[in-house]
């Protein structure tokens, strides 16, 4: 190829590239597969390869490129970047729009989610990202420039025209909840201190010398505030939402336009109701004056901004006491520490136990029996010790130490690092508890109502022994233990009937095999196209798949070879659980180009299951009736939707109907 036509291939490429992305991460609203995506990028790779004097320092390729630093520049802001007054009462909210009424009279307000993470300054010229910074002592930062490259959601290059000379952005870099926790897991098998919180997680991350280490560490966007530039463009707040996402940028979609106190309540209420069901932490909402004429006119404080608060929500942190620490066995026979504790409310939820996690992590905080401790909780996950308090001058109990044999079994107990270990597998009814409750979760089958209390009458009944024994449960076994009632037995038998019918990647995880989290269980189902393949895969073809290294490898294969686990599994298989295809398999992409929005409640398979099965087949599941959509699917007690699909004369399908289509299609369902 020649040079001059190499650089068009690039060109277009690259242009290609970067619209997939905002389509991705701005619009949430991908177009292409993920296969069809590699294969553009490869593309672009092989190409720049070719003609290595055609790079430029904003291609998609170049993300992790930069060398370890020494330490790390100071910045100076292009403009400085002010904290915000805040506070959880309702009456400095009042106080603070009362302020405003009495300066410049009533004005618009736009509020949004407070996102709990590492703010940063990212300034572009002409478009090109060019500096990003921390938020440091305001007015100079750190300069994170090649770690902030490294986040796939940070765009290198601006999208659209009007992008010439200096633009400043405020945004704040978070890790999503479920990915600190499994960073945390990897830190501790690494002998690595973990974070407290998803915030400090981002942090840390952000200021790691090596922007290789930053590229591992799953970072993730949202742009909230334009600081500089574009003036004659964006004249309030909402525009400059719209504008920013034109070019690009993430912005969350939550924000609304507000004029009252109530409104904002309202906002605040919303938010905070959802709050456990977020990907990631909010600590509150963010009221700010639209019209940025105003917010000039109102000016700064010393220290904050005079058109600005944040209305935050309860702290989900507090300081409590130890009342006692036990072990506790988990499912794959790890022993945890757990401190039970003088019961505290945080956020609104109130906690009795907190994990202190390991041996090594008990003795380095030194938190013993009778200790105060500060306890913290995030999203819906099991609250830690963070820290013990000082009481000087108290006298303490002795250090704890962990027991020899297991709680549940027994059994001489192993030390494996710093992590302590029951070996006796499923035959520790504390770990076969572990087992069911992992495989009934959430984010594996999803059975409603099957926790830890009754999975736990089940193993101490006798009525569950392993796995497959779930779904040979009658509702009159189930009725006998404490707690059920008919209606109750009825619908536990029935949940666990419909959570039969699963996607590959949520079979994969709930299975609990060592290490493999949620995201490593949809690598997998990706990568393989087949269950089968995925058992009888060797550790060199498990490391093929993103996200699994050698220790990983070896751990999965050594899963799958194990003599009581190809029992269960095939137990499970042989008539308990029907896999629906994922994406990659034969069935993939039948449902590509077609739209479909689910309303009112189905039988045979929860709504969620049912959207993720219509984009796991090429399909997209949104939530919004236009013309454009071919199908609403309607369940029962259908709200609106159902009427403005009627009207659109959108075709409708009831659950039968859609699952005819599926399997009219070749899926099995
Ligand atoms: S606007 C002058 N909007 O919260 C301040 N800040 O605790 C303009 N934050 O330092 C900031 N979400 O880094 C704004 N939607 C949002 C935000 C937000 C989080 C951060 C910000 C600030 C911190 C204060």
């Amino acid at each position: 190829m020649r040079r001059s036509e190499a650089e068009k291939s690039i060109r277009e490429l690259r242009a290609q590239i970067r619209h997939h992305d905002y389509l991705y991460y701005v619009k949430d609203a991908p177009e292409i597969s993920d296969e069809a995506y590699d294969g553009l990028f490869n593309e672009l790779k092989a190409l720049e390869k070719q003609f290595p004097g055609l790079v430029t320092p904003d291609s998609p390729t170049q993300r992790v490129g930069g060398i370890p630093l020494d330490k790390f520049p100071t910045i100076q802001h292009v403009v400085p970047m002010m904290s915000l007054d805040s506070s959880q009462d309702e009456a400095a909210l009042q106080r603070f729009i009362d302020r405003i009424r009495k300066a410049v009279g009533d004005v618009g307000y736009v509020v949004e989610p407070k996102f709990d993470g590492a703010s940063v300054e990212l300034v572009y010229e002409d478009g090109v990202l060019v500096r990003a910074s921390t938020r440091g002592d305001g007015r100079r930062g750190e300069g994170v420039t090649e770690n902030i490259r490294t986040i796939a959601s940070v765009p290198l290059r601006l999208r659209d025209s009007h992008t010439e000379g200096v633009l400043a952005f405020r945004g704040e870099i978070i890790m999503r909840i479920r990915e600190f926790e499994e960073l945390n897991e990897r830190l501790m098998v690494e002998g690595k201190e973990p974070f407290a919180n998803p915030r400090n997680a981002a942090a840390g991350s952000l200021r790691q010398l090596d922007p290789k280490i930053t590229a591992q560490r799953p970072l993730d966007v949202f742009v909230y505030d334009l600081l500089a530039g574009a003036e004659d463009e964006v004249s309030t707040q909402w525009d400059a939402r719209a504008v920013l996402r034109n070019w690009g940028l993430r912005v969350h979609e939550e924000a609304r336009r507000v004029s009252s106190v109530e409104q904002v309540l309202d906002f605040h209420r919303d938010l905070y109701e959802r709050r456990d069901d977020l990907e990631y932490e909010l600590d509150g909402v963010v009221i700010k004056v639209n019209d940025l004429a105003v917010r000039d006119r109102l000016g700064a404080t010393s220290h904050h901004p005079r058109w600005a608060f944040a209305y935050k929500f309860p702290p989900r942190k507090e300081i409590t006491r130890v009342l006692r620490i036990f072990p506790s066995v988990g499912r794959t026979g790890v022993v945890t520490p757990v401190a039970m504790l003088r019961p505290v409310n945080l956020g609104g939820v109130t906690v009795s136990r907190a994990s202190l996690h390991n041996r090594e992590e008990v003795a380095r905080k030194d938190v013993r029996e009778g200790d105060r401790v500060r306890v913290q909780r995030a999203g819906d996950v099991i609250p830690q010790v963070i820290e013990r308090v000082d009481e000087p001058g108290r006298k303490r109990t002795r250090a704890y130490q962990m027991p020899n044999h297991c709680p549940s079994c027994g059994t001489l107990l192993l030390e494996r690092g710093p992590y302590t270990i029951c070996p006796n597998g499923l035959e520790c009814p504390a770990q076969l508890v572990g087992r069911i409750v992992h495989f009934a979760s959430r984010d594996a089958l999803d059975i409603e109502g099957l926790g830890d209390e009754t999975a736990r009458l089940f193993v101490e009944r006798g009525l569950v022994r392993q796995l497959p024994d779930l779904f040979h449960l009658a509702p009159g076994q189930i009725v006998e233990l404490e707690g059920f009632a008919e209606k109750s037995a009825a619908n536990l038998v029935d949940a666990i009937r419909r959570s039969a019918l699963v996607e590959l990647h949520r079979f994969v995880y709930g299975l609990g095999i060592p290490e493999v989290g949620a995201a490593v269980a949809r690598e997998l189902a990706r990568h393989f196209r087949s269950f089968d393949e995925i058992r009888q895969a060797t550790g060199d073809e498990l490391e093929a798949v993103p996200g699994v290294g050698p220790k990983m490898a070896e751990r999965i294969e050594a899963f799958f070879r194990e003599e009581h686990n190809q029992r269960i599994l095939d137990g499970l298989l042989d008539d308990e659980v029907t896999l629906v295809q994922p994406k990659g398999t034969a069935a993939s992409g039948v449902l590509e180009g077609i739209k479909m929005v689910f309303t009112g409640g189905l039988g045979r398979i929860t709504r969620r299951e049912a959207q993720e099965l219509v984009e796991s087949l090429g399909g997209r599941a949104t939530s919004s009736v236009s013309k454009e959509i071919d199908y609403v699917v309607v369940g029962t007690d259908p709200g609106s939707k159902f009427e403005k699909a009627q009207k659109l004369g959108v075709k409708t399908l009831t659950e039968d109907e859609f699952l005819e289509l599926l399997r009219s299609k070749g899926v099995e369902v």
